[in-house]
């Protein structure tokens, strides 16, 4: 399977990122394709024709996305819901074929105690508009500078364990699906 994990932001030195990578780490170790695809999203993207003609920088971007059997959105929370650059992202996506059938996993990170819950429920509606197949399980995280240690590894080990069993529980979703 080939499994795309889409860090929420572009920020520098996002937690966000860095918790992206374990988590693809996890699928790779699980013996998926991966790609981590970072929203690293150049002027094309603010261009008024990119929506009906977009450049190939945006194409290119786009593309990484719909390649996917599976998306895991690793979603911080900004200003109590997801980054502008990710629903900019997710516009530039063709309709229908971006989300519609895709299915689709969530992990959020907060620096607060709400521990993302609002972002990552306000991008499940968008996905669930566009008719995503959303996995049910997700993983939430707050008080997100006190979790990682030096060699950007999650410090609590029981919460490793959760993004690594929703890997596991995701590509069984994936798998199910395709049998219908
Ligand atoms: C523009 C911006 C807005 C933010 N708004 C919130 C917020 O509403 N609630 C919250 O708990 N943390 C908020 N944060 C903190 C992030 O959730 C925190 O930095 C976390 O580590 C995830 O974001 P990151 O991937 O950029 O590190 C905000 C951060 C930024 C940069």
């Amino acid at each position: 399977m080939h499994i795309v994990v889409v860090p929420g932001t572009n920020r520098a030195g996002s937690l966000s990122s860095m918790l992206a990578k374990l988590a693809l780490a996890d699928y790779a170790a699980l013996g998926h394709s991966t790609d981590l695809l970072e929203l690293a999203l150049g002027p094309e993207f603010l261009e008024p024709e990119a929506y009906k003609k977009p450049k190939p920088a945006v194409t290119a971007l786009v593309d990484r996305f719909l390649a996917a059997d599976g998306v895991v959105f690793v979603v911080p929370e900004y200003n109590g819901s997801y980054p502008g650059v990710l629903k900019l992202f997710i516009d530039m996506l063709p309709y229908p074929q971006g989300f519609d059938r895709r299915p689709c996993a969530f992990i959020g990170l907060s620096a607060g105690g709400f521990q993302a819950l609002r972002a990552v429920e306000h991008l499940q509606g968008v996905a669930g508009y566009r008719n995503a197949f959303v996995y049910p399980n997700r993983v939430f995280i707050g008080e997100s500078h006190k979790q990682f240690d030096a060699a950007n590894r999650l410090v609590d080990a029981r919460l490793a364990e959760r993004v690594r069993n929703q890997a596991v529980g995701f590509v069984q979703f994936i798998a199910a699906l395709k049998t219908r």
